[in-house]
């Protein structure tokens, strides 16, 4: 992917924040910098199921360039049904959510979800019209035994089968979008090297395009304001995903400041 092309800075909330009222000034703060600086990257937050609606509302109401995530989504049913706790894709794209986080690693790891359940998601958030951001990455003791792009390869096989509704993936505006997020780098303040990142993008988007396919591929993992340049200086990466430096809107708007100068 060129450097003309837009890149993405995505905050991903996780479980935070606990109350509607820090969601309101979180939202506040981050509008008021992104109306200000007017950047070109494609902002996305992704709150928790509870303040979807919320976030939804202020993006509306205030005509704010962001665009809005869910971090889950029913791996069983794309519309509704009985399925007790569970939230559809219509229902995430009724409440005026585009995009849906698939693969990120703390579903992988506390509540099991395998290639099966993450092929399902796909395959009801593109039938949805919700736009896929698709994590991937290598614990680190896969990073220790050097399996790290095995396990990638391994990771990223399932969207084979969603060649045919992938095949144009517009990279100004990508149904698709990749993650890679090395498991050790999260939450943890530890990053790969330049050098690491570089060769690891390099090699997703091979894969990616053995398979006849393209995404912006983004990096996540202990992005914060300090490292935000380095990472986005590096060639092939077109966006980062955030996760704790995006719950404060100081650190988050520096991130996207780095990314848009790109
Ligand atoms: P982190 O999380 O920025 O807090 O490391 C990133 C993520 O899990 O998406």
């Amino acid at each position: 992917m060129s450097s003309t092309l837009p890149t993405w800075v995505i905050a991903n909330w996780k479980m935070n924040p606990t109350t509607s009222t820090t969601v309101s000034e979180l939202l506040q703060q981050l509008a008021t910098t992104i109306q200000q600086q007017n950047y070109q990257s494609n902002v996305v937050l992704i709150p928790s199921f509870i303040h979807l609606n919320q976030v939804a509302e202020f993006i509306q109401q205030n005509n704010v360039n962001i665009g809005l995530s869910a971090q889950n989504m029913c791996a069983y049913r794309g519309d509704n049904g009985a399925f007790t706790g569970e939230i559809s894709a219509q229902m995430l794209k009724n409440i005026g959510a585009n995009y849906v986080i698939i693969g990120h690693s703390e579903r992988r790891q506390y509540f099991d979800e395998n290639d099966e359940i993450l092929s399902q998601k796909i395959t009801h958030a593109l039938s949805h019209d919700l736009k896929v951001i698709f994590c991937i990455g290598e614990t680190l003791q896969q990073y220790q035994n050097q399996e790290t792009l095995q396990i990638l390869k391994n990771q990223l096989a399932i969207l084979v089968n969603f060649q045919q509704q992938l095949a144009n993936n517009n990279p100004q505006n990508p149904i698709l979008l990749v993650a890679y997020e090395p498991v050790w780098a999260i939450g943890t303040g530890l990053t790969p090297t330049v050098e690491e990142i570089t060769n690891v993008h390099q090699f997703i988007r091979q894969t990616l395009s053995n398979m006849q396919l393209d995404a912006p591929i983004l990096y996540g993992g202990s992005v914060n304001a300090n490292n935000a340049q380095e990472i986005a200086n590096i060639s092939g990466v077109d966006g980062a995903l955030v996760g704790g430096a995006s719950l404060v809107s100081e650190s988050f708007c520096q991130i996207i400041d780095a990314f848009d100068k790109k």
